[in-house]
C-alpha cells in the first residue's frame, strides 16, 4: 500500500512510518515481553485443528505462528494488518517456520470485505484499539465470522494498572510537559481500557455472550537500561517523546531516570525484570 486507502489514515501513517519501523527493530524484545499474553489468548480462544482463524492487527506474526500451530495443516489463519514493515517481518517468520496454512493480508480490518461467515474465530493481541470507528470495524469483523463464531482479544487496561508504563510516563511528563489534548478514547493503546465501553461496542456490532475482564499478567522484561530505552520508544512515554522531540541531553536524562526506576522492579528467575501488567481480555460470540 503506497498511499493510505483507509479511514484510519493517522494510524496507517503511525504503523507504517513511526511505530511499525520501531517495533521491527525491537521485535525480539517486544515478542519476549508479550509472549505471556499469547498464552492467555490461546487458552481463552482454544483454536482447534481444522479451524479458520482471522487475526486482526497481526503485526510481526508472533501470535499468527501460535495460531497456525494450533489449527494445523488442515486449518488456516489469515493475518491482516495495515503496516507494511510489520507484515514483511511476519512474512519472513512464517516462511522460516514453514507455516503454509497462515496467510497475510495488507488491509484495514475496519473496512476490508472479508469473505462472509468464513471464520470460526477472530482473535487479536493488541491490534483492535486503533480503529477510528470501532463499531463499524467490529461489525465488519462480525460479518467475517460464521454465526456463533468466537471473538477473543487482548487490549491494555488503564495506565494506572500498568506500572511499566505509568512510571516512565510520569518521568517523561515531568520533563516534557503534558501531551496535546486528545478526545477521550482516541485510537491508541489505551483506547479500550474501559470494560463497559468495550462491551457497548461489541453489543452494537452484533456480538453476544460478551465478557471483558481485567487479567493480571507478568511481562518478561529485559534489563533496566533496555526497558528505559523501550519506554522512550513505545507506550504513553514513547508517544510523548515522539510528540515533544527532546534534544539529546534531555533524552539522556530521561533514560537515566527511567533506568533507575526500572531497576526497582523485581527480577525474574532466569534474569530480566518481572513487569506486572494488566490486560483486558475480551471474548464474545457473533449473534
Ligand atoms: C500494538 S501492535 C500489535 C501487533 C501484534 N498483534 C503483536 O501483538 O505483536 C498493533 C498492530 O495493529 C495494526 N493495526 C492498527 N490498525 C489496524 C487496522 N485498522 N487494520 C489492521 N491492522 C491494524 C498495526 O499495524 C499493528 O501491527
Amino acid at each position: 500500500m503506497d498511499e493510505a486507502p483507509t479511514p484510519n489514515e493517522a494510524q496507517w501513517r503511525n504503523w507504517n512510518e513511526i511505530s511499525g519501523p520501531k517495533w521491527v527493530r525491537a521485535a525480539a524484545v517486544m515478542e519476549g515481553r508479550l509472549a505471556p499474553v499469547n498464552d492467555l489468548l490461546l487458552s481463552e480462544a482454544a483454536p482447534r485443528p481444522g479451524e479458520q482463524v482471522l487475526e486482526i492487527g497481526c503485526g510481526a506474526g508472533a501470535t499468527t505462528l501460535r495460531l497456525a500451530a494450533a489449527v494445523g495443516a488442515t486449518g488456516g489463519v489469515l493475518g491482516v494488518d495495515i503496516s507494511a514493515p510489520m507484515l514483511a517481518l511476519a512474512e519472513r517468520s512464517l516462511g522460516e517456520a514453514g507455516a503454509a496454512q497462515a496467510k497475510l493480508l495488507a488491509a484495514d480490518a475496519q473496512i476490508h470485505p472479508f469473505p462472509a461467515g468464513a471464520f470460526a474465530l477472530a482473535l487479536s493481541r493488541f491490534g483492535v484499539m486503533f480503529f477510528a470507528d470501532p463499531i463499524a470495524a467490529f461489525r465488519n469483523i462480525a460479518a467475517a465470522l460464521a454465526p456463533g463464531g468466537r471473538l477473543v482479544f487482548a487490549a491494555w487496561a488503564g495506565i494506572e494498572a500498568n506500572p511499566h508504563w505509568e512510571i516512565p510516563y510520569a518521568i517523561a511528563r515531568r520533563h516534557l510537559g503534558p501531551p496535546k489534548p486528545r478526545p477521550p478514547r482516541s485510537p491508541g493503546p489505551l483506547a479500550f481500557s474501559d470494560a463497559d465501553y468495550v462491551r457497548d461496542i461489541l453489543a452494537a456490532a452484533g456480538f453476544e455472550a460478551i465478557t471483558v475482564t481485567p487479567v493480571a499478567v507478568t511481562l518478561a522484561g529485559r534489563g533496566a537500561a533496555e526497558e528505559a530505552e523501550l519506554a522512550t520508544l513505545f507506550g504513553p512515554s514513547g508517544a510523548l517523546v515522539e510528540e515533544k522531540r527532546p534534544d539529546d541531553a534531555l533524552r539522556a536524562t530521561l533514560h537515566e531516570e527511567m533506568t533507575a526506576a526500572f531497576a526497582r522492579f523485581p527480577t525474574l528467575p532466569g534474569g530480566g525484570l518481572a513487569l506486572p501488567a494488566t490486560v483486558m481480555m475480551a471474548s464474545a460470540r457473533r449473534r
